[in-house]
């Protein structure tokens, strides 16, 4: 058995690719390392909890007393990285918890894989990056491998310190390493503070929907599962030492989003009239206008394809939330309502 560590396996990407690890590589016994902050969930992982190829750890990835001893007991071959704070809305209000998980956690991770892995060739530490590193695009520009960083909120400036530490290790100690930068990614299971998640959510309780400024900022979506199935491959087959851009070459307005959500919205549901709940509301600060991704050529010459068309997989996580309000209960505890008054409360 080959042990990994999946940091943020209770999130939401992580919880895919938790699943899709046990389903697609019998060779390996998963470790989720997870915190289990307001984004982190039990629930996101409950077919999977009793694997036998599975464990479940409950621990801050930047409190160095708890990740030794784990190490010493369960010696990883390969940490997908994934832990991290990951709403940029949030790194506004609270910025200092991006610092302590991004930079400190991934920090701390990187000094333990320094001490136990010394030497060895037949490692990696996968960082899992966005494409919120390389800054704004103005015109109809794409980001490419050759991008110079450039973040621009708390969020995008604690990943990039923190894939900047990942290289600095990889460099200096001679840790391999993979860092992948992705764009936007939707589905099932993401919590209801992203911007897919949040509108089907609105839509559900016929809540107005929050638009940003003018809507015309533009992210590059991409579903989990076509997400997950890159990182797989380039665990196996990506270069080490390497960067890797994934993307499904899908820039869109968020308004052209929102207003196609609401279209599937009521077809699937014979509702009607829902871009009325549309609502134009104050900008976020520093709101990046453009993500747009050149997905690398090596990631298609080892066969990946994104697999989902957009409108199919948005009517597939429409479909998921719409049968899974049991987990949007749970996961839309007392702190969500708070946040969401913060976030929202004068807005509207
Ligand atoms: P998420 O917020 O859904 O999940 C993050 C997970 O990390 C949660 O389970 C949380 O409990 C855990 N966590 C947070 N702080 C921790 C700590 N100190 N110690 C241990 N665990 C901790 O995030 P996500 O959307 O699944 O993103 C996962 C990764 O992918 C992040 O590194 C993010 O930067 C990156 N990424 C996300 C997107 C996206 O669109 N969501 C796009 C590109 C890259
Ligand atoms: P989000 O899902 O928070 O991801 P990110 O900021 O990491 O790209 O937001 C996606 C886009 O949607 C972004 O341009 C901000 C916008 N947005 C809204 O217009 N309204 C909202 O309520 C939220 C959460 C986001």
């Amino acid at each position: 058995m080959i042990r990994v560590w999946v940091t943020g396996g209770a999130g939401f990407i992580g919880s895919h690719l938790v699943r899709y690890l046990l389903e697609t590589q019998p060779s390996l016994e998963i470790h989720t390392v997870d915190a289990l902050t307001y984004a982190g969930n039990l629930h996101n992982l409950s077919d999977v909890l009793d694997h036998p190829r599975h464990k479940f750890h409950r621990i801050d990835i930047a409190d160095r007393e708890s990740i030794e001893p784990l190490w010493s007991q369960t010696k990883p071959k390969v940490i997908f990285h994934l832990a991290a704070e990951s709403h940029v809305d949030r790194s506004i209000l609270s910025p200092l918890d991006f610092v302590h998980t991004n930079i400190v956690g991934t920090a701390t991770l990187l000094e333990v894989a320094r001490r136990h892995w010394n030497g060895c060739s037949d490692v990696l530490f996968y960082q899992v990056s966005t494409d919120e590193v390389y800054g704004s695009l103005e015109g109809e520009e794409y980001f490419t491998e050759q991008s110079p960083y450039h973040p621009r909120s708390p969020y995008a400036a604690s990943k990039a310190a923190a894939d900047h530490l990942v290289r600095a290790y990889g460099h200096t100690y001679g840790i391999p390493y993979l860092i992948s930068n992705c764009g936007n990614n939707y589905g099932p299971y993401q919590f209801p503070e992203k911007l897919i998640p949040l509108v089907i959510t609105h839509l559900m309780e016929r809540k107005p929907i929050p638009v940003y400024g003018n809507g015309l900022n533009v992210r590059d979506w991409i579903h989990v599962l076509d997400h997950v199935r890159a990182i797989a491959l380039l665990a196996e087959r990506g270069k080490r030492g390497r960067t890797y851009l994934i993307g499904a070459k899908n820039p869109r307005p968020n308004l052209e989003v929102v207003k196609l959500l609401c279209t599937l919205y009521d077809e699937m549901t014979g509702s009607r009239g829902s871009e009325a709940l549309i609502r134009f509301v104050k900008d976020r600060p520093g709101h990046d206008f453009r993500y747009a991704i050149q997905p690398s050529t090596h990631l298609f010459e080892l066969g990946w394809r994104p697999q989902v068309p957009f409108e199919e997989g948005l009517r597939q996580t429409i479909q998921w939330y719409l049968t899974h309000k049991e987990w949007l209960e749970a996961v839309r505890s007392g702190e969500y309502q708070r946040y969401y008054q913060l976030q929202y409360g004068d807005r509207f």
